[in-house]
């Protein structure tokens, strides 16, 4: 048994279209435990230290503004590989072409440049996991 915690968002976007509720239905179908979850509001240095391996890329300054434009829910979630488990849930980072069955292929769509507004994040290994939820979580 591989058992894991990870560090999911429901993103501004997924939060104010109000899909908040549909997207812990699929996670909550699958089997993983809510550990802990909170809406959050983030202020800019918070984002900063979730997003610093992207710092410096063309889309850390817009994906910011966007995580800044209104409140997530945080959410550590438990289960067997659950880190790997849920981006497969969450599908390809890019809405347009993520699978359909996936979060973002079912409920995301391309908002012309705003490729950031796909609903979701959550932890890509076992170091960012830790690493963030201490971030959310402390
Ligand atoms: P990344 O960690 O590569 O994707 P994921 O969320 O699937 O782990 O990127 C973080 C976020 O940055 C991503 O969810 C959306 C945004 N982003 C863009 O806006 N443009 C891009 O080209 C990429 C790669 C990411
Ligand atoms: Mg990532």
């Amino acid at each position: 048994m591989a058992t894991e915690e990870t560090l999911v968002l429901v993103k501004p976007d997924g939060v104010a279209r109000g899909l908040t509720g549909a997207i812990l239905a699929r996670i909550e179908a699958k089997g993983y435990a809510l550990v802990d979850i909170r809406l959050v509001e983030p202020d800019r240095e918070t984002l900063a230290q979730h997003y610093a391996e992207h710092e410096g890329k063309p889309f850390y300054e817009p994906l910011l503004e966007f995580m800044l434009s209104g409140p997530s829910v945080a959410i550590r979630l438990a289960g067997n590989r659950v880190i790997e488990g849920f981006r497969s849930l969450a599908g390809t980072t890019d809405p347009t072409t993520a699978a359909p069955g996936t979060i973002r292929g079912d409920f995301g769509r391309d908002w012309g440049l705003k490729v950031q507004q796909n609903l979701v994040h959550g932890s890509d290994s076992v170091e960012s996991a830790e690493r963030e939820l201490a971030i959310w979580f402390a």
